[in-house]
């Protein structure tokens, strides 16, 4: 498929939800772990599409905070899984000029990923092209959770005043406050669910929904996401003639 796309438009932030793997894998006769593999994959694919579209910011849900609920086995693959994709793939964004960050709590997680994470992080800090913020033990309630805890210590410590406790104060507690909130968001494998990601910075996304599982999603899938963004007309709560 080749689409052509108004550059004047592009999302800024494009959220994703990359589910379907387990599924994908069933298919195929594959155990789940083999699918969240090719996730892999795709989401390598996807991140340099992005980066060449002219999108900013990419956020990707790696393993929500309830993800925890899966069977043992899955935790711990995915857990490997993400330590040998980050050490496989970090020189790789630091020279191609990709920033790396994360969203979500460290608590919990083996002390490998979080080391590597850091120095994600670290070696990637300010570069130019587009940002990848993997979202792992997240969930955009324990987010906002959070949020409200250090806007009340500071509150407690006098540097905020409750009275002035605004939109803005909360979205710059968020953990990753300079990135904008997300332009698409979109969902592979079919629900029609947010799955507790990104519940306060998607409050404006456009929902872009498809049936196609996240290992087979690709670079012409997230074309006619973008061109369907294209088309809407975000409103923000107003009217538009
Ligand atoms: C949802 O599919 C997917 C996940 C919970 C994991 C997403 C992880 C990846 C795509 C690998 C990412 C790699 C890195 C380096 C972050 P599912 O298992 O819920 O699929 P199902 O709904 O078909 O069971």
């Amino acid at each position: 498929m080749s689409t052509t796309l108004d550059p004047t438009n592009i999302p800024a932030h494009i959220a994703i939800i990359m589910d379907g793997n387990g599924r994908w894998a069933r298919a195929q006769g594959k155990d789940r772990l083999y699918g969240h593999w090719q996730g892999y994959r795709t989401l390598k694919q996807i991140v340099y599409a992005a980066d060449e579209i002219g999108v900013r910011f990419l956020t990707v849900y790696g393993f929500s905070s309830e993800n925890w609920n899966r069977p043992h086995d899955e935790v711990e693959g995915l857990m490997d899984l993400m330590i040998q994709a980050m050490k496989a793939e970090m020189d790789e964004m630091a020279e191609k000029g990709i920033q790396f960050r994360v969203s979500g709590r460290p608590s919990g997680l083996p002390n490998e990923l979080v080391n590597v994470f850091h120095e994600a992080v670290r070696n990637t800090r300010g570069n130019p092209r587009i940002t990848l913020n993997l979202a792992v033990n997240y969930g955009g309630r324990a987010e906002i959770v959070d949020a409200v805890r250090e806007i009340v210590n500071a509150a407690k410590s006098g540097e905020i005043a409750p009275p002035l406790i605004d939109e803005a104060i909360i979205s710059r507690h968020l953990y990753n406050p300079d990135i904008p909130d997300p332009d698409l968001l979109i969902r592979t494998a079919g629900e029609m669910r947010i799955s507790n990601f990104l519940l306060w910075e998607a409050a404006y996304a456009e929902i872009w929904v498809t049936q196609t599982p996240w290992p087979d999603f690709s670079k012409d899938h997230l074309e006619a996401a973008i061109t369907d963004y294209q088309k809407r007309i975000r409103k923000f709560g107003t009217v538009v003639e």
